[in-house]
């Protein structure tokens, strides 16, 4: 795209994985790294945006990569939560790349637990679905994404998330062939709207499918 097109742009980018605790040193989670956040908020202050990111824990090597972008540490999906819904007011399009987790525990132990004590069941309890929440809070003019990681057939699941949370667009990702999804470099998208148009990000780098959502994005709004 052309360079600087997004100067004057506001955008809340959420990345990697929520971990939720079942006592200090346990967690239920998920492989998500965050490249794909981090490529996200690189792409848009390349062309001219200002970026506030929301992250999960990411490996010090990642931490190293977000300088001169205003990032935010939500471990949980309810810390996510809050900061998303905190900074949604000033944001012109707000991006959940974030895998958070589907479920939480019920009871979060305040102490370790010792092993002969774990539970042989573990109650748990889903956790808030951010994007929707983000979506019934949406601002006029306002765009809400979401991505859906899929394996086997992706654009019919993510469509119907997309309508499921009243979604603006949708990036369709999958995440079961050789070279795309969790911790790659590489990756490949189906980038979905509203009205069910739809443009193939092939596979290629993380950026590359970041500038592909934005091109598509900029003709969206
Ligand atoms: O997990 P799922 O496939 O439903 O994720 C689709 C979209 O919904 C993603 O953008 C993800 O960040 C978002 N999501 C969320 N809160 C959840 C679960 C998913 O915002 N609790």
């Amino acid at each position: 795209g052309g360079q600087r097109d997004l100067a004057g742009k506001q955008l809340l980018i959420s990345t990697g994985g929520t971990r939720e605790p079942i006592d200090p040193v346990r967690f239920i989670g998920n492989p998500a790294t965050g490249r794909m956040g981090i490529a996200l908020a690189q792409a848009a202050r390349h062309r001219g945006a200002q970026v506030t990111l929301v992250h999960g824990p990411l490996e010090a090597e990642l931490l190293q990569q977000l300088g001169g972008i205003c990032a935010i540490a939500a471990p949980t999906a309810a810390a996510m939560a809050q900061a998303m819904l905190g900074h949604q007011p000033q944001a012109d399009w707000v991006i959940m790349a974030a895998a958070v987790a589907d479920v939480r525990p019920a009871r979060v132990a305040a102490t370790k637990l010792p092993k002969s004590e774990l539970p042989s069941d573990l109650p748990l309890e889903p956790v808030p679905d951010i994007v929707a929440a983000l979506a019934t809070a949406r601002q006029p003019q306002q765009l809400i994404v979401g991505f859906a990681a899929q394996t086997g057939e992706i654009v019919p699941p993510a469509k119907a998330k997309l309508i499921r949370k009243g979604l603006d667009a949708i990036v369709a990702n999958p995440v079961d062939r050789p070279s795309s999804g969790f911790g790659s470099n590489q990756t490949q998208a189906v980038l979905i709207d509203r009205a069910g148009r739809q443009r193939i990000s092939p596979p290629g780098s993380k950026l590359e499918l970041a500038h592909r959502l934005y091109d598509f994005l900029r003709d969206l709004a």
